[in-house]
């Protein structure tokens, strides 16, 4: 038995953001409230895309990098002191799920808690406000996903995940990615291959979101390091874009371990830490924990992204992390041994910890953990 919706409506292609105005006509937005952050605006491309929507239509971009229930609550000030019936977000997984918890608070009373996954929120949350996304990396998913991942002010990294927050349009315009630099290439690059991974080997039946994952992949495996060597190659970019957004169509499976860890780690205000370097770090430990109870799985996996049929996958992922400049681990980005017992208890209450197909202890987490804290 199973559940499989696919999913939104999504506009694929080089140049396609110039449809933004049609878009926006066919959901009936006549006011949106613009979701960026102020790297983008430095690009211009906020200016770009404002000049798309109608005239007057506000801006917000003061996104963290994890997104926070307090800049959700300053982004819906702006959206109702600006009376707008919609959203427009800009850039990678960040303003995409600040718009999506915007979009809910909209029209669903606060506390913002009470919706969130674990909590048995997920039956609260009926249709929001439109929301058409528009990313800027290859690698969230969020654009075409059900989840929002908001921190609250108590630094809990909470999953917020109804089908009704899946954006009404996504458009996956892969020049916008064109500029992004060297190292964002690589770290949301592996965030998408981890989406891949971990959703194909969760135990929750649904055979064609698993080839969704498979050949998302592979396209990522076979084109993250080109991307990373060479920006400018559109074909490249399209190739990553698609991986990603295959990776976020399949999220209905559920991820696993990598996430319930990221999730957790992501949290902490101190270091503050990219969401994609982390899932890198713990593809490997994660893999190596998980490939006793993944059947033939890891071998398919290894089939389509290209690989021997004898190379050991978590080891390839090392390679290819060093390759491409990812840090060699958790230590490297500052992270102290002393938070690890609170970043373990979070993994154990996080959404993505259940569809592991290996269940984890608490000792389980620690080990990985420890294995990567370098
Ligand atoms: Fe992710």
């Amino acid at each position: 038995m199973a559940t499989i919706t696919y999913l939104t409506t999504i506009e694929f292609g080089a140049g396609l953001v110039s449809g933004l105005p049609e878009q926006l006509n066919a959901l009936g937005i006549d006011r949106p409230l613009i979701v960026s952050d102020r790297g983008l605006e430095q690009t211009g491309l906020v200016a770009r895309i404002k000049a798309l929507a109608p005239e007057g239509a506000p801006v917000f971009t003061d996104v963290p990098t994890n997104p926070t229930e307090a800049a959700s609550l300053a982004a819906l000030k702006t959206y109702k002191t600006a009376g707008c019936d919609g959203l427009v977000a800009i850039g990678g997984g960040s303003p995409i799920d600040l718009a999506k918890c915007v979009a809910l608070l909209a029209t669903h009373p606060r506390p913002l808690e009470q919706y969130a996954a674990i909590y048995g929120g997920i039956p609260k949350i009926a249709a929001v406000a439109p929301l058409i996304a528009i990313p800027t990396t290859a690698g969230t998913g969020s654009e075409v996903g059900r989840a929002a991942l908001i921190t609250l002010d108590d630094g809990r990294k909470l999953g917020f995940i109804s089908p009704h927050l899946i954006p009404r349009r996504a458009i996956c315009d892969p020049e916008l990615t064109l500029g992004l630099p060297p190292y964002l290439t690589a770290a949301t690059g592996l965030d998408a291959l981890s989406h891949c991974v971990e959703t194909f080997l969760s135990p929750r039946f649904n055979p064609p979101a698993e080839a969704i994952a498979l050949d998302g992949a592979g396209r990522i495996w076979r084109n993250l390091e080109g991307a990373v060597a060479n920006g400018e190659d559109i074909d490249v970019r399209a190739e990553m874009m698609m991986g990603a957004l295959e990776g976020g169509l399949t999220f209905q499976k559920g991820l696993g371990a990598i996430h319930a860890l990221s999730h957790a780690l992501g949290g902490l205000k101190e270091p503050s830490l990219h969401h994609g370097t982390l899932n890198a770090i713990l593809l490997p430990p994660v893999i190596r924990f998980n490939a006793p109870k993944c059947g033939d799985k890891l071998d398919r996996l290894k089939a389509a992204m290209g690989l021997d049929p004898s190379a050991d996958p978590a080891a390839e992922v090392e390679g290819l992390n060093g390759r491409i400049g990812i840090p060699p681990g958790l230590k490297t980005l500052g992270l102290p041994e002393k938070v690890l017992p609170w970043v373990i208890e979070r993994a154990l209450a996080d959404h993505s910890h259940a569809t592991n197909p290996r269940q984890a202890t608490a000792e389980d987490y620690r080990r990985m953990l420890e294995a990567v804290m370098v």
